[in-house]
């Protein structure tokens, strides 16, 4: 124990890196390492974005100036549209539009907006581990929503109202979800949309899957298209892999004009505004029609095939149920086990496959692993031929 002990906050003293990021690091320093625990796209970032943003380079003298704290107004303006086109619901580019530098950034953003000391925040189980992470570094006490395994880990929205109260401030929503896959149904979503709305609390659907659905896409139902939960609603998409750019840091926020009035109180403190580079690149994306999204959907297709079917093949160490979206699996540990870390770090120091403890992601994800299969199809078949031969 140093003084810096002594000078660090509570909070953070007592808070980690994710599980996602430790794994990373953990398995960079195993060489040959198959890694399966960072979503991270293999994809690079579309040509068209890159020579747009070249061309700002050349030609616009402001390309290396702040913005506004909520963003530039062009780029507001295409996320308006952009939303109206999805959701069918009309927004307005100044009092609910806000740029941010990610969707890990405006979560950060709410959180700082919305959280006093242990207001409630209701999570589903499993969850986006870093969800977890940004409300205990606001002092703020995530409440789990258990997914109902048995059924695809889909919502169990009869527990929903058992979990609220006069704490609790807002519901995180990822569909498909990170890191089970699931696309939750427009019935489930449409119960929970009336009782947040019952009971005054915000829905936060942070949305960076929703381009990845596979032969499911009728299934998908984005509750920001029902209009009598516009003022109830933020909603947060992200570039990072849809348009395969994850390190340019970019999503845009919509949210009721009072809580962006709040919100970028937070932004303009904090980070002053989200990089312009990254914003002019979001102006190409949204600007120019590329079907990048379906190439990068085809592949990934492919990906969550084979790895279904590699891990059908080892029955003995998971039980798999086939994702729906997104990029993940998160399979059920069968082989002999004490808990998912020890097995994760095992299996990695063993065979030099790196997997994510499903711990991370909530209570209900002890005994799974997570396994992002975004990555190329010889990572994948890497990976498995390890586990195979090891636990033959
Ligand atoms: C559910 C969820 N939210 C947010 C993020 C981070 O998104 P961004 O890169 O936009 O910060 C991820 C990335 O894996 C995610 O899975």
């Amino acid at each position: 124990m140093t003084f810096i002990t002594d000078i660090v906050s509570t909070n953070v003293h007592e808070s980690s890196v994710s599980a996602i990021k430790e794994m990373t690091m953990l398995s960079a320093k195993v060489e040959g390492a198959a890694m399966l625990t960072w979503g991270l796209p293999s994809f690079r970032t579309p040509e068209y974005i890159r020579q747009g943003v070249k061309d700002y380079l050349d030609n616009d003298v402001d390309a290396g100036k702040y913005t506004l704290p909520d963003g530039l107004p062009a780029l507001r303006n295409l996320a308006a549209k952009k939303y109206n086109e999805n959701t069918g619901i009309e927004v307005d580019a100044d009092e609910n539009v806000m740029i941010s530098a990610g969707n890990m950034q405006a979560l950060n953003t709410l959180f700082h907006t919305m959280l006093d000391l242990d207001d409630e925040i209701i999570l589903t189980d499993p969850c986006f581990a870093s969800h977890i992470q940004q409300i205990n570094l606001f002092s703020g006490k995530p409440v789990y929503w258990p997914l109902d395994e048995n059924n695809n880990w889909s919502l169990d929205v009869d527990l929903l109202p058992g979990l609220i109260t006069k704490k609790t401030q807002a519901i995180v929503l990822v569909s498909p979800s990170n890191p089970t896959g699931k696309i939750f149904s427009r019935e489930e979503l449409i119960r929970v949309g009336e009782i947040a709305k019952q009971h005054n609390i915000l829905l936060i659907i942070d949305d960076p899957y929703s381009d990845f659905l596979y032969e499911n896409r009728e299934k998908y139902f984005n509750l920001a298209s029902v209009e009598a939960l516009k003022q109830h609603i933020v909603y947060l998409y992200s570039f990072s892999k849809s348009y395969a750019m994850g390190g340019w840091r970019l999503s845009y926020m919509i949210m009721p004009a009072e809580l962006k009035r709040e919100a970028i109180k937070v932004h303009d403190a904090t980070m002053i505004c989200a990089p312009r580079i990254a914003q002019l690149a979001g102006i190409v994306a949204l600007s120019q029609p590329s079907n990048h999204k379906q190439e990068f959907e085809a592949v990934l297709a492919e990906r969550r095939e084979l790895i279904t079917q590699r891990l059908a093949n080892v029955p003995q160490v998971f039980f798999s149920q086939k994702p729906e979206g997104a990029y993940y699996v998160f399979p059920k540990i069968i082989s002999a086990h004490t808990n998912s870390k020890e097995f994760a770090i095992d299996l990695l120091y063993n065979t030099k496959v790196a997997v994510t403890p499903g711990s991370a992601f909530g209570p209900s994800g002890e005994h799974h692993v997570r396994m992002a299969y975004c990555v190329e199809e010889d990572v994948i078949n890497l990976a498995f031929d390890r586990i195979e031969k090891y636990f033959r």
